[in-house]
């Protein structure tokens, strides 16, 4: 039977570019791309874009059974920087959200679920250096708390009901397509638009402070990779942890000062400092390499050098 996907929040950071790869891997036609924000440039010519609140438990159940859904995308969510500001809506996005999935999935029969959890999971009392797959998880935010619960809802969903679901601790993200959507590392996408326009950047967050980061290029790759293995290679029914690369904003700000020469940055940390002090430097993802073969591609510079050229060819007023 060919596999019928349904992606859910698919135009924020990751939606559009996983969005983009779960067509071409499954064809068109077998990829339903949902949301409760569509572009105005996608409505009339893309038919296989629709409106659903994920919180819609009977609208949720209608688009599976109507498409003939087989598997489902859950990335809709209230991130770590806006959780802050709304923490018990940040609860019921997030959490409600899982909840309707992992209920539509079991009562559906749905082949398999993908949601993604995250760094923000870890909390002080965890390593910092690199960050074990098992540790304590005594996150610091509403975010990482309903990440936190929301892996633990999974494992249960796997265990007592058979329910297919695979999630992976992203990193921050890094990406061109879409700006971020509200965390504690967007600011490594926000420098790129003010590098690219010769503008300088202002950091909220230390010079020293050195998060695990990755491009969305390999994220897209994990996830497709994750979702691909066999079922009986998969050890971690939470979340597996997987690494990009770590750095600081200086080290960002480096490699872009070697592309260019007259970039300026300068630091006025903010609320959002804290956050990034309760997650961890570097993430041990060996589970995710022994279980289903996760080595990421990109590093800072190849990085760097990815997102310059992507940028300079997307936005226009560089074009003229
Ligand atoms: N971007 C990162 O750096 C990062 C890192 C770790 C984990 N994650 C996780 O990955 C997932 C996707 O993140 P993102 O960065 O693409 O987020 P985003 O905020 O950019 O996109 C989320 C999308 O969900 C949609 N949405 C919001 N409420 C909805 C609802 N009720 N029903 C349906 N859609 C709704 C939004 O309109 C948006 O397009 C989230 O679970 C996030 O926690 C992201």
């Amino acid at each position: 039977m060919t596999d019928r996907i349904l992606i859910i929040g698919a135009y924020g950071q990751i939606g559009t570019e996983l969005t983009l790869a779960l067509k071409r891997k499954y064809g068109p036609a077998n990829v339903i791309a949902t949301d409760i924000r569509i572009p105005d440039h996608l409505s009339d010519e893309d038919d296989s874009c629709l409106y659903l609140d994920v919180l819609n438990r009977r609208a949720l159940d209608l688009a599976v059974n109507k498409y003939q859904i087989t598997q489902i995308y859950l990335l809709a969510a209230v991130l770590s920087v806006s959780g802050e500001q709304q923490p018990l809506k940040a609860w019921e996005l997030n959490m409600q959200g899982l909840l309707n999935v992992l209920e539509s999935a079991r009562e559906n029969f749905i082949a398999r679920v993908f949601w993604p959890s995250s760094i923000a999971v870890f909390g002080h009392h965890a390593p910092k250096k690199p960050c074990p797959q098992h540790t304590v998880l005594q996150p610091s935010t509403a975010y990482g708390i309903s990440k936190a619960a929301g892996e633990d809802w999974c494992q249960y969903y796997f265990h007592k009901f058979d329910v297919d679901v695979r999630s992976l601790r992203f990193p921050g993200l890094i990406s061109s397509s879409a700006l971020p959507g509200g965390g504690a590392t967007d600011y490594a996408v926000d420098i790129f638009h003010h590098a690219v326009r010769n503008e300088s950047y202002t950091c909220y967050l230390k010079a020293s402070a050195t998060l695990p980061m990755m491009y969305m290029a390999d994220a897209v790759r994990a996830v497709l990779e994750l979702m691909e293995a066999p079922a009986a290679q998969l050890t971690v029914h939470t979340a597996y942890n997987i690494s990009g690369m770590s750095f600081t904003p200086t080290q960002l700000a480096a490699s872009i000062k070697k592309r260019i020469p007259g970039f300026k940055i300068n630091y006025k940390p903010d609320s959002r400092q804290s956050i990034a002090e309760s997650w961890p430097t570097s993430i041990d993802d060996r589970f995710a390499r022994k279980d289903w073969g996760w080595e990421p591609e990109y590093d800072l510079d190849s990085m760097t050098d990815q997102m310059l050229l992507n940028l300079r060819h997307s936005i226009p007023e560089l074009q003229v």
